[in-house]
């Protein structure tokens, strides 16, 4: 891949004399969803696709982007004097916010860059191709003006980008997932400490199996703002009659106590999944290290009624992957993955099963949604590195 990706640096710009490659992963989620900005627990993994880049220092201040995914956009030009967002600018914004938050911190690149880019992880569909161009431009920025910034700073920063350049409130989840991965291990990430351990996900037999809905996440952005506004309110009713910094400091019988606080039903369901999937989480790991699979499925199936219920971000065509995948057998578990309004499910499926799966799940998703879902089986990967 490192030859590919100074293969394409040299027919974009000339040469590649002096050009660095790098890598950075994709994540996917395995359980504990929109949990990361209510104070809770989330248990995602990194995978071995992501993105890649080949970098060069410039004598200017010029930026010069070039994506091989996007390659109808040609060269995309700008400078270190107009790191600001533009929509214009498309997916540049990602490594653009990235500058302009080393920036913020202190690191200004004293001179610009030329990039390509190319990424495996299918295009928007939820297993945060952003996060990874964000963490893949930090590290390249590091190597190529000796930034010393450690991995979790990357990820810091990297969600520092997202909600102050790129407008979007996320949470740490899926930068972190991407700057600390490990291969074989999933992260067991309490959001509100950001104390971490990794667990060994060992799967005798079964594999990760990704559905991509395809379904375009047109309002995402938004809806995704609204639900974290939902639980903010609900925090401060909840604060009003016991004290707690975050939801993911509640146990459900705290919770039910406490519950009545709350004055809007919607704003009580959000609350609900949001304690409860914390709780799930915990759950889960648990239910892991001891080598129960087949619990670890269960709750990763009630992760995704809570999700579909209670926090209404699963849709119809995250619905029609999963309750397909319910039905067969050979699946252990199977729930939506990331923010949902459209993108992945992620499912544990028996080895034997894989291609019942992908053929009655996706003529089940076909039949019902109209156009077809693709389906990836996936491997936990390492985080981001030179090549
Ligand atoms: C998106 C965000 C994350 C997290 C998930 C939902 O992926 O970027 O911070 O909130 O949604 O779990």
């Amino acid at each position: 891949m490192k030859q590919q990706m100074l293969d394409h640096f040299a027919k974009v710009f000339g040469e590649a004399d002096g050009a660095e490659v790098f890598f950075s992963p994709g994540r996917v989620n395995l359980i504990g969803e929109h949990t990361d900005y209510n104070g809770g627990h989330v248990f995602p993994c990194a995978l071995t696709i992501g993105t890649y880049c080949a970098a060069r220092k410039r004598a200017d201040r010029k930026l010069r982007f070039y994506s091989v995914n996007f390659s109808g956009r040609g060269v995309i030009e700008s400078s270190l004097d107009e790191l600001r967002p533009d929509k214009a600018a498309g997916w540049t914004n990602y490594p653009k916010g990235m500058m302009w938050a080393f920036a913020q911190r202190g690191m200004k690149m004293d001179c610009g860059l030329d990039m390509v880019i190319f990424g495996n992880i299918p295009n928007g569909s939820g297993l945060s191709s952003s996060a990874s161009v964000e963490v893949l431009t930090g590290a390249a920025l590091r190597a190529l003006y000796g930034f010393e910034v450690s991995n979790q700073d990357l990820a810091l920063i990297g969600q520092y980008a997202e909600n102050n350049f790129n407008g979007v409130n996320c949470g740490i989840m899926d930068q972190f997932a991407v700057a600390m991965g490990k291969k074989d291990n999933a992260i067991f990430l309490d959001t509100n400490t950001l104390q971490f351990e990794y667990a060994p996900v060992v799967l005798d037999g079964m594999k990760i199996v990704i559905a991509c809905s395809n379904k375009k996440r047109g309002l995402a952005d938004s809806k995704y703002n609204e639900r974290r506004s939902e639980c903010e309110t609900a925090l401060a009713e909840l604060q009003k009659v016991c004290e707690i910094k975050a939801l993911g400091d509640l146990t459900e019988e705290a919770f039910e106590r406490y519950k009545g606080a709350i004055k809007s039903p919607v704003r009580l369901r959000r609350a609900r999944h949001a304690v409860y999937e914390n709780r799930r989480t915990v759950r889960a790991v648990e239910a892991l290290k001891n080598n129960e699979i087949g619990r670890f499925g269960k709750l990763m199936n009630d992760s995704h009624v809570s999700l579909r219920d209670d926090y209404e971000v699963t849709g119809i065509e995250l619905d029609t992957l999963v309750e397909a995948a319910w039905k067969i057998d050979g699946v252990v578990g199977s729930r939506i993955t990331g923010a949902g309004f459209g993108g992945c499910t992620v499912s544990i499926v028996k080895e034997e099963a894989i291609d019942t799966f992908t053929a009655q799940v996706g003529k089940a998703y076909l039949e019902k949604i109209g156009y077809a879902a693709d389906f990836y089986v996936v491997e936990i990967g390492g985080g981001p590195q030179k090549l």
